[in-house]
């Protein structure tokens, strides 16, 4: 392989040329390939995504109608079409060969590694659905997935969709009240979940959360809670409503005949925040989502037999969903999963990790790269310099924008300059990659996202919907339908079409809720952050009404709260609360411990990830006078820049002062 060398020297526009080695062996190979793709894509857009489903998934009953968008924006995909995802990523691996293949490498918080072949995750997978079955559990019915990263999570996935059953995963470090909405909203017949979760050398609760999220009513449809054993932690049981999953699993049988299902039929649902109420349970398909999912790995991470993958997300998101649960199986590869942090038992681990397994393709988030960047600056011994990484060819990069220091720092240290870095935009509503490179095609600009997948409509557009000349900022949409789209939000159509099909464009254009401005000379995309109240902490997504609710919700304290998002170092952005308490303002000590008692209430209402990094207190909040909290201004403290705004029409103006003080 040739070192990519830069085209130009100024970081924000730098160019890195594909290597030409990957350009010639790369499953899309080279520009022309990629022009190729999307001419075809844009002369019959069915007729290339029909194509592509038949080459990378296997149907029971072949698929005749491709797009159907006579119901839209509730359009369907491959309608008449009959598969099982499970049948896709397990069985036809084994029968073309690679049943002795290794499916995953486990490694637990602790350092111990075991290895999962393909039979071995096929027959795990077959006893827990026939668990599932035994218990009553039918096509169609939902199931809650509350457990940490483990064999155990993937396979409860996998054999969900063997069954039909929905599945819908919530992260472990989700609190009670929150696993409470996301099980009543589905109507969760069963949960599985583990004793407890190691990660970083602890162990926490996991039973214990299900517990007290059932008690807190709403939960009546759940029958069984199934208890995998992780640590052997002793555990609140409720004989006969939990089992042990081992118990039950152990007396079936090694086979289960897939559950053909319609392409249409709901894979999962998954919860994300939105800008307003609620976070909103985005369902995905069978056929559309099981295709993106495995053409994406194979485009975007160019994966091969050989290759070992490592993307560290968890399945509690859609990144460990698409491209741990899905897409590397579909395509037969093999892959780690990892338990435990990036920082445990130090910020080495990572780097180890790709030294110990031989990584060849790893993918992770801006803010675990920062994190152990400002950890090697402070402790040489985890530098990756220290560790063999030579396995690695390619890099990736999702949930947030990558900014070009930490770009820079990937490429260099991480991917010794050799490796090509996809940064992966995307969103759990859009299922897989949408704006990413191709290893062998796009020459790379730190920062920046570049073009669209293949068959991805994306553009960028202002209020009324009209293209917007490159160089000047807009709203990123997707101008036509794409497989692995959003079906609706579970429970909430209506919420479904005014959040992503709005009547400004007519209900035509996907609204991605981002903003987005493409290179006047390249067109590349660069994402320029959300358009709408949506935070990015850590590449964890929040809403901000959400966290204000939670916060106005500790009734015998708080009057009055806005949230807003500032920028920071290492999380992206950080959660900034303006807070109006029913009492007087507090300051000093006493502003402090209110302040913890705040931190405290909003991680139990939501989960840790939610917790405000900075607390304001006020008498009240900036207002104008009629009444509307000012954002803006509070974006402006929050970032501790100069106020510019126009701030005649503030009711109070001595507050501003009040709010500048952070606890
Ligand atoms: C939001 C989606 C993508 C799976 C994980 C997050 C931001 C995501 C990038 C990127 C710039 C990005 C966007 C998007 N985002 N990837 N490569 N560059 N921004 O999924 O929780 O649904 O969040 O994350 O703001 O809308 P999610």
């Amino acid at each position: 392989m040739t070192t990519a060398t830069p085209a130009t020297t100024s970081a924000s526009t730098a160019l890195y040329a594909p290597d030409e080695a990957l350009v010639r062996s790369a499953h899309v190979s080279g520009r022309e390939a990629y022009d190729r793709l999307v001419a075809e894509a844009d002369a019959d857009h069915e007729a290339y995504w029909a194509r592509l489903a038949r080459e990378y998934l296997d149907w029971k009953q072949p698929f005749t109608q491709v797009l159907d968008s006579s119901q839209a924006p509730f359009f369907r995909w491959f309608g008449d079409g009959t598969l099982n995802a499970s049948y896709n990523c397990l069985d036809r691996n084994i029968e073309r060969g690679l049943g002795k293949k290794t499916a995953l490498i486990f490694e637990a918080d602790d350092g111990q590694v075991t290895h999962v072949s393909y039979s071995d995750l096929l027959e795990r997978v077959c006893r827990t659905a026939n668990a599932l079955k035994s218990l009553g559990v039918k096509k169609g019915d939902r199931v809650v997935i509350y457990i940490a990263m483990s064999i155990d999570g993937v396979v409860a996935m996998q054999a969900c969709a063997r069954i039909g059953a929905i599945h819908s995963v919530v992260f472990g470090g989700f609190s009670a009240q929150a696993l409470r909405d996301r099980i009543a909203d589905t109507g969760a017949v069963l949960v599985i979940t583990a004793d407890q979760q190691a990660r970083g050398g602890k162990h926490l609760p996991l039973k214990a959360i299900v517990d007290e999220a059932l008690m807190l009513g709403g939960c009546d449809s759940v029958r069984n809670v199934l208890v995998a054993r992780r640590t052997g932690g002793a555990v609140p049981f409720q004989a006969p409503r939990d089992l042990w999953l081992a118990d039950i699993v152990a007396a079936q049988s090694v086979s289960c005949e897939p559950e053909w299902v319609e392409a249409e039929h709901p894979l999962f649902l998954l919860y994300t925040s939105g800008s307003t109420g609620k976070p909103k349970g985005v369902q995905h398909s069978t056929g559309g989502y099981l295709l993106h999912a495995a053409l994406t790995c194979h485009w975007t991470f160019d994966l091969r037999p050989e290759d070992v993958f490592w993307c560290t997300a968890d399945i509690g998101w859609v990144t460990g969903h698409s491209y741990i649960t899905y897409g590397p199986l579909a395509l037969g590869a093999t892959q780690v999963v990892f338990e435990g942090v990036p920082t445990y038992p130090d910020a080495g681990r990572f780097w180890k990790m790709i030294q110990d397994h031989h990584v060849t393709v790893f993918y992770t988030a801006p803010t675990a790269i920062r994190s152990l960047i400002k950890a090697a600056e402070s402790n040489p011994a985890v530098h990756p310099s220290r560790y063999d990484l030579s396995s690695l060819r390619i890099l990736g990069s999702v949930g947030e924008p990558i900014n070009p220091a930490a770009w820079e720092w990937y490429h260099e240290h991480v991917g010794g300059r050799r490796c090509p870095i996809v940064d992966t935009f995307w969103q759990t509503e859009t299922g897989g990659h949408m704006i990413t490179p191709l290893p062998g095609v796009t020459p790379l600009v730190p920062g920046s996202c570049t073009l669209p997948f293949p068959g991805i409509a994306a553009a960028v557009v202002d209020e009324t919907g009209q293209e917007m000349p490159w160089g000047e900022g807009g709203m990123l949409v997707v101008k036509r339908p794409w497989p692995s789209m959003i079906r609706t939000i579970w429970n909430d159509p209506d919420r479904f079409k005014k959040s992503y099909f709005p009547d400004e464009f007519q209900g035509r254009y996907y609204l991605a809720g981002d903003g987005a401005i493409r290179d006047a000379k390249t067109g590349y995309f660069t994402i320029t952050g959300r358009i709408d109240d949506v935070l990015n902490v850590s590449g964890h997504r929040m809403g901000t009404m959400e966290i204000e609710s939670a916060l106005v919700g500790k009734t015998d304290l708080v009057a009055e709260a806005a949230v807003v998002g500032r920028p920071d170092d290492t999380t992206g952005e950080a959660i900034c609360a303006f807070v109006v308490l029913k009492r007087n303002r507090p300051q000093g000590e006493d502003a402090k411990k209110i302040a913890a008692e705040l931190r405290d209430w909003v991680a139990k209402e939501i989960g840790p990830i939610a917790k405000p990094k900075d607390i304001r207190f006020g008498d009240n909040l900036p207002k104008t006078r009629s009444g509307k909290i000012m954002r803006r201004l509070l974006r402006s403290v929050a970032a501790g820049e100069a106020i510019k705004q126009d701030i005649s029409t503030l009711e109070n103006p001595a507050i501003l002062e009040q709010l500048g003080q952070t606890y």
